[in-house]
């Protein structure tokens, strides 16, 4: 392990449950109370925010992801609700990273105990390393590089499906900072392997698997697509067994070299279960605090706790990948 990710207040000595259950998991040397994270991009825009969800039981947070010039975003609507999920086209809005940076300072001297993961979106290598060295300097304990915004332009998109380009910017990223690397990858089907095994190749500690998956919607009335972006990112319910998937296959081709996160369509217990024993070592959380609010982490984590209960485990760690070990 290359990273210093265990450091502070995170490194608290295991905290198990009267029962002997602990819900603690460490991720790349990080301490996690519970395997529940908040993803990026839902709430995770102030100090306040990001404080909200911790207090609220999620085991880390991950801000809203920061560019290093600001950007607008897309014009009005950027949001469609269907009944299987999300689709936002919100396009990265964010003041840029410098004005961010009092942000996670503010969290991080709030005493709270949820690791703060920051995620960044980087052009080039010269960006990501200038933006994961300010974003380490500010306190953030780990950088998440998000690789698989759907909501980017073309141009921008290209990074997507791009091996060479994911391989520079990680190891920009990598060479930059002490703290755990995140790279959070597209739900592709075929090429995910190998983006990934770019990442792993250049020093990243974790995969986070997946982003939205790029659809839309069209307003039959009108005869044109709803959202002003075209299209969106599908989150929710329906990109569940398509992140799932992605678990699976990574961690059956990398799980002995990296730790893999869940994100995609976690709402419930069984949810996040079904993902940790894809081989997840825990799960972000986006779409289900719009509809279910802030108490899902503490419901996700007292469900897997009772699950762990009942089928006579003792830690999380034990049904990590336990999928693909029948
Ligand atoms: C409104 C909205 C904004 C999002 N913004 C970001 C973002 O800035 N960066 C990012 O990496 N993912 C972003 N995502 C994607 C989520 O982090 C997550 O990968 C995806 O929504 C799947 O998880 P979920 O089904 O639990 O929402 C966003 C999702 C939503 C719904």
């Amino acid at each position: 392990m290359r990273t210093e990710g265990g450091v502070g207040a995170e490194t608290r000595p295991s905290e198990r449950s009267a029962g002997g259950w602990a819900l603690e998991v460490e991720l790349a040397g990080l301490r996690l109370a519970n395997p529940t994270v908040l993803a990026s991009g839902v709430l995770g825009t102030s100090a306040s925010l990001l404080a909200r969800a911790a207090s609220s039981g999620a085991g880390a947070v991950t801000t809203k992801t920061l560019t290093l010039h600001p950007r607008r975003g897309n014009p009005n609507p950027v949001v469609v609700e269907l009944d299987t999920g999300l689709l936002n086209s919100m396009g990265l809005p964010n003041p840029g990273l410098e004005p961010f940076l009092p942000e996670i300072r503010a969290y991080r001297s709030s005493g709270l105990r949820s690791p703060l993961i920051g995620s960044i979106w980087a052009l080039n290598s010269e960006e990501a390393s200038t933006m994961a060295s300010m974003i380490q300097e500010a306190g953030a304990n780990a950088v998440e590089l998000n690789v698989s915004c759907p909501n980017a332009s073309k141009d921008e998109l290209d990074t997507i499906g791009s091996e060479q380009l994911v391989r520079e910017l990680v190891e920009a990223v990598r060479r930059s900072v002490s703290v755990p690397v995140f790279v959070k990858l597209p739900p592709l089907h075929w090429g995910l392997t190998k983006l990934a095994g770019a990442a792993v190749d250049a020093g990243a500690d974790v995969l986070v698997a997946t982003n939205a998956l790029r659809g839309m919607a069209i307003d039959v009335r009108a005869r044109r697509p709803i959202l002003s972006g075209i299209t969106g990112g599908l989150s929710g319910r329906a990109l569940k067994p398509v992140a799932l998937r992605a678990v699976y296959e990574l961690y059956g081709e990398f799980g002995d070299e990296i730790q893999v996160v869940g994100v995609g369509g976690v709402q419930d217990w069984r949810d996040a279960v079904e993902y940790l024993l894809a081989g997840a070592s825990a799960v972000e959380i986006g779409t289900a605090l719009i509809y279910r609010g802030l108490s899902v982490f503490r419901r996700v984590a007292s469900g897997i706790e009772g699950y762990l209960r009942e089928e006579g485990f003792h830690s999380v760690e034990e049904i990590v990948g336990a999928a693909r070990r029948g």
